[in-house]
C-alpha cells in the first residue's frame, strides 16, 4: 500500500533526494507513522531511518535546507539531529543490536530495514514509509503493525522476553502507550513485563519518572497506575502508593482501600485541571495513610496526621525519584498537608472565619486545593455525594466574599514591625510580634476588617494592655 498522503512536509523530498544522491535507502519510522494512522495529528517528531549511515544522510539534508540548519552527532550511537522549521528530525542507521544483560548498552552492528524493525518496542511503533523516490510512500509492515493499530493491541515485534529485557523503559512505555491509547497490552507481553520487572533497576528514575508524567497526563491515570500494579512495577517505583491498597477488618470495622481511593480521585482531577503538579498531589494526597493507620476500640480506624507525615514522605520520594527539590515539590507538599482542611469545614457549618483562615493558609494555591478536594468525593452514596458537593459550593462562594472583603490571600498586615515600633518607641522585642499576631488574629476571626484604621486602634488597645506608652508626638 502507498501513503504518500502522510508524507506532505516539504522536508521528505528532501530527504528522499539526498537520500537517492547518497545511494541510500531512508524510512520514516516510529511515532510520526503511527500517529498518522492513529489520526492523532502529524507529530513534530521525525524520526528517520537509513539503511547505511544515517549521520551522513543528515549531513547531506542540512546542507540542502534553507539557513544549513546545524547538525549535532551523537557518534556513540550513531544518530544525529537537526531542526527545521519547529520540526524536530533524527537519523539513525539501520541497525543490529544485541544486549548484555546488565546492561543498557547494546552491541550495535550495521543491519537491513528488517534487523532495524525487530529491534524495536512494538509492533505498532515499527511501522516505516519509504521516502525514496522510486518508492515514496510505500509502507513496510513486516510485523502486522496496522493490523494491531486496529485491535488496539500493544505487542512487540520479538518475544517479549527479549524486547523487554533488551531495554527495560519499554515496560513502562507499554504501561504508558496502553494509557494514552487505550490499547489492550497482550497477555504475553504482560506476563513478560511481571516477569522482567526487576529489570526495571537499570533504568535511570528520570526516564521513569518521564513515563509516568506521561501517564499523569493522560484523562484517565488510573489505567495505567492499575497496570503498573498489577504486573509488579509500581512496588518498586512508588510503594508508598501500593502500601495503601488493601482493607482491613477488625471487630466488624473496615476502612476504605485507600489504593483504589487514590487512583478514583486522580481520574476525577483529571476532568478539572490539566496542572500536572496538581494531578501528582492528588496521586499523593493520602500517601501518609498508611504508616498513621491504627485501630481504636471506641473510634474505629483513624489516621491521625496522615497529611503532616504525607508531606514528609512527598519529600523523601521525590528527593529518591529525582524529581526537582524546588516550588513544584513545595506546591505538592503543600496540597497534601492541607487536603483535608476543606474537607473538615464542609462536614461542618461554614463559618466565615474558617473561611478566612483556609484563604490565609492556602494563599494563592485556595482553588487548586478545593479542586482536590472536590475530587477526593468519591463516595457511591448518592445523598452523601450531593451533601458534600454542596457544601463544597458554599465554601467557594464564601472564599470569594471573603477575598472581596478582607483580601486575605498574600495576607499583609495593614500595620508593619516598623510601625508598631514607632508607635510606642520600641527597639526590636517580643512584644511587637504579640500585637502584629493580636491583629492578625483578630483579622481572621473577623472581629476587625483589614484595614489600618481598626488595626492602628486595637495596635494601641494591644499596647496599653501590654504596659507600653505611647509616642508623644
Ligand atoms: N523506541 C524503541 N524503544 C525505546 C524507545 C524508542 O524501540 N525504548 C523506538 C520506537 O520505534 C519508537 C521510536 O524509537 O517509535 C521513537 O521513540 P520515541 O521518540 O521515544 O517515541 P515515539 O514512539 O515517537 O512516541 P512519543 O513521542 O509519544 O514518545
Amino acid at each position: 500500500m502507498n501513503y504518500t498522503q502522510a508524507l506532505t512536509e516539504d522536508i521528505f523530498q528532501v530527504i528522499g533526494k539526498s537520500a537517492d544522491e547518497l545511494g541510500l535507502e531512508a524510512y520514516v519510522i516510529g511515532g510520526f507513522v503511527r500517529d498518522f494512522f492513529l489520526k492523532r495529528g502529524t507529530s513534530k517528531d521525525i524520526d528517520i531511518v537509513a539503511v547505511g549511515s544515517g549521520i551522513t544522510l543528515a549531513e547531506k539534508v542540512a546542507s540542502k535546507l534553507r539557513g544549513k540548519p546545524k547538525v549535532a552527532v551523537f557518534k556513540n550511537f550513531g544518530t544525529a539531529m537537526l531542526k527545521h522549521e519547529g520540526i524536530e528530525l533524527e537519523f539513525v542507521g539501520a541497525r543490529k543490536e544485541s544486549y548484555h544483560r546488565d546492561s543498557r548498552k547494546p552491541v550495535v552492528e550495521n543491519g537491513s530495514l528488517d534487523d532495524d524493525q525487530r529491534r524495536r518496542d512494538f509492533t505498532i511503533n515499527a511501522l516505516a514509509l519509504s521516502i525514496n523516490k522510486a518508492t515514496f510512500g510505500n509502507l513496510l509492515d513486516p510485523f502486522e503493525g496496522i493490523k494491531d493499530l486496529e485491535r488496539q493491541l500493544l505487542r512487540t515485534p520479538l518475544d517479549p522476553n527479549t524486547t523487554y529485557s533488551d531495554d527495560p523503559l519499554r515496560m513502562m512505555r507499554a504501561v504508558r502507550f496502553a494509557t494514552q491509547l487505550g490499547f489492550t497490552i497482550e497477555l504475553p507481553s504482560l506476563q513478560a513485563i511481571t516477569d522482567n520487572k526487576d529489570r526495571l533497576k537499570i533504568i535511570s528514575n528520570e526516564r521513569i519518572v518521564d513515563e509516568l508524567h506521561k501517564i499523569m497526563q493522560t484523562p484517565e491515570p488510573s489505567t495505567g497506575f492499575a497496570l503498573l500494579h498489577k504486573t509488579g512495577l509500581l512496588a518498586s517505583i512508588l510503594p508508598e502508593l501500593t502500601a495503601l491498597q488493601g482493607v482491613e477488618e477488625i471487630e466488624g470495622q473496615k476502612h476504605k482501600d485507600n489504593f483504589w481511593h487514590t487512583l478514583e480521585v486522580v481520574d476525577n482531577i483529571c476532568k478539572n485541571t490539566d496542572n500536572l503538579w496538581l494531578r501528582w498531589a492528588a496521586l499523593l494526597h493520602d500517601i501518609g495513610k498508611a504508616p498513621t493507620k491504627r485501630f481504636h476500640k471506641k473510634i474505629g480506624w483513624t489516621f491521625h496526621g496522615h497529611e503532616f507525615v504525607g508531606s514528609k514522605m512527598v519529600y523523601k520520594l521525590f528527593k529518591r525519584l529525582r524529581m526537582p527539590l524546588n516550588d513544584k515539590m513545595k506546591f505538592v507538599q503543600k496540597i497534601v498537608l492541607m487536603s483535608s482542611r476543606p474537607i473538615i469545614l464542609s462536614e461542618e457549618h461554614v463559618s466565615d472565619s474558617a473561611v478566612r483562615r483556609l484563604v490565609f493558609d492556602a494563599g494563592e494555591h485556595v482553588e487548586d486545593l478545593m479542586t482536590l478536594c472536590e475530587a477526593d468525593i468519591t463516595t457511591k452514596n448518592t445523598k452523601k455525594q450531593r451533601k458534600y458537593k454542596n457544601n463544597f459550593t458554599l465554601v467557594r462562594q464564601k472564599i470569594i466574599e471573603v477575598e472581596e472583603r478582607d483580601s486575605i490571600r498574600n495576607f499583609q498586615p495593614p500595620i508593619s514591625g516598623e510601625e508598631i515600633m514607632t508607635a510606642f518607641d520600641l527597639k526590636p522585642s517580643k512584644e511587637i510580634g504579640i500585637i502584629k499576631d493580636h491583629i492578625k488574629e483578630a483579622i481572621l476571626e473577623g472581629d476587625i476588617p483589614n484595614e489600618f484604621e481598626a488595626a492602628k486602634a486595637l495596635m494601641l488597645k494591644k499596647g496599653n494592655e501590654l504596659g507600653l506608652k505611647i509616642k508623644s508626638e
